[in-house]
């Protein structure tokens, strides 16, 4: 008996391989994440992200006019700052005149067309390289929780599109939003890492920030990469804490938990395709191992199809430059 069914007929040439094509990625799904540095007077390359650099204040107008040329639109800003501006309160991510703010406000004078993303977090700025402020050797959740509150409002005072809260301290989320509604921010969003999970694919990040914990490490507040019913646990809060987009962090290992939230929310859904997965692909292509830009196309595609309407990737600009253009 020959087949009768033969699904090899939707695959027979491009024409109809697009036609039925069924996932898609556009520039304007991607968020692109950007270094800013104090300590650099151009631009420096991080070591284990080979193409991914720490900016000046100066050089990141630069780059982010170049992105907007390609029709990369959004952008999620990371701060990197001497060791000696970090303390266990962060004080420096609430100087007005420092780094963080002041680049903030420079980009959306300079920009106002770009949608920034700033990162609510205490690790940049901490003197123990952790997310929440540290009380005999451990994260204290609601004394963290008035330091977000704080940053979230100074940076939305700064001018950012969107808050998203990057330390996964219970409530935050709700906290936030109470924040800035009461100052009158109502407009600005809130993009939640919802599930975060305790990653060795942050390492590289970790470089670019000279943020690695000086002690311990972050599961008592990340999450355990076994779990996968506890991110549908952190999705409902979440959810009733009013975030308007929810992430799964990193992205590759967690496809599944995408899918899932994908499954359970009407919200729209991010996910962040971290540091440690962009420096694989980096490294097994250098070693010329594996086509960097078939890789690369496929990881971002499969995150979509996973169910993210939108990808974080350090890839975004290179993605942008061999398919974007401005819409
Ligand atoms: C911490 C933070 C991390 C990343 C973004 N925000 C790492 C960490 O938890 O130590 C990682 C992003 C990446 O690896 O690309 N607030």
């Amino acid at each position: 008996m020959l087949p009768i069914r033969r699904p090899r007929r939707n695959r027979k040439n491009a024409v109809i391989r697009n036609l039925v094509q069924e996932n898609h990625l556009t520039v304007n799904d991607l968020i692109y994440p950007i270094f800013v540095s104090s300590e650099t007077t151009d631009k420096e390359e991080i070591r284990s992200m080979p193409g991914i650099y720490r900016f000046s204040k100066d050089a990141v107008l630069k780059e982010i006019e170049s992105c907007l040329q390609l029709g990369l639109k959004a952008f999620a800003l990371f701060p990197h700052i001497n060791e000696r501006l970090k303390d266990n309160q962060a004080s420096e991510s609430m100087n007005e005149k420092g780094l963080y703010l002041s680049t903030i406000r420079l980009i959306k004078e300079k920009f106002p067309e770009s949608f920034i993303i700033t990162d609510v977090a205490m690790d940049p700025y901490s003197s123990f390289g952790h997310d929440g402020v540290v009380v005999n050797n451990e994260i204290d959740n609601d004394k963290t929780l008035d330091i977000l509150g704080k940053m979230a409002l100074a940076q939305a005072q700064a001018g950012a599109d969107m808050v998203a809260p990057s330390d996964m301290m219970d409530g935050r989320v709700g906290y936030i939003r109470t924040i800035l509604d009461k100052n009158q921010f109502t407009h600005v969003s809130i993009l939640a890492y919802t599930a975060k999970y305790a990653s060795a694919f942050y390492g590289p990040f970790r470089d670019a920030l000279d943020s690695a914990p000086k002690f311990g490490d972050k599961k008592t507040y990340q999450m355990n990469p076994a779990n996968s019913r506890e991110a549908m646990l952190e999705l409902e809060l979440d959810i009733a804490e009013n975030a308007d987009i929810v992430m799964v962090k990193p992205a590759l290992a967690y496809l599944d938990i995408i899918s899932m939230f994908r499954q359970h929310t009407y919200l729209p859904i991010a996910a962040y395709n971290v540091s440690g997965e962009y420096a694989m692909v980096k490294a097994a292509a250098f070693k010329g191992w594996i086509d960097e830009k078939r890789v690369r196309d496929e990881i971002l595609l499969s995150i979509k199809r996973a169910g993210a309407d939108i990808i974080l990737s350090y890839f975004a600009k290179d993605w942008a430059t061999d398919y974007g253009k401005v819409q």
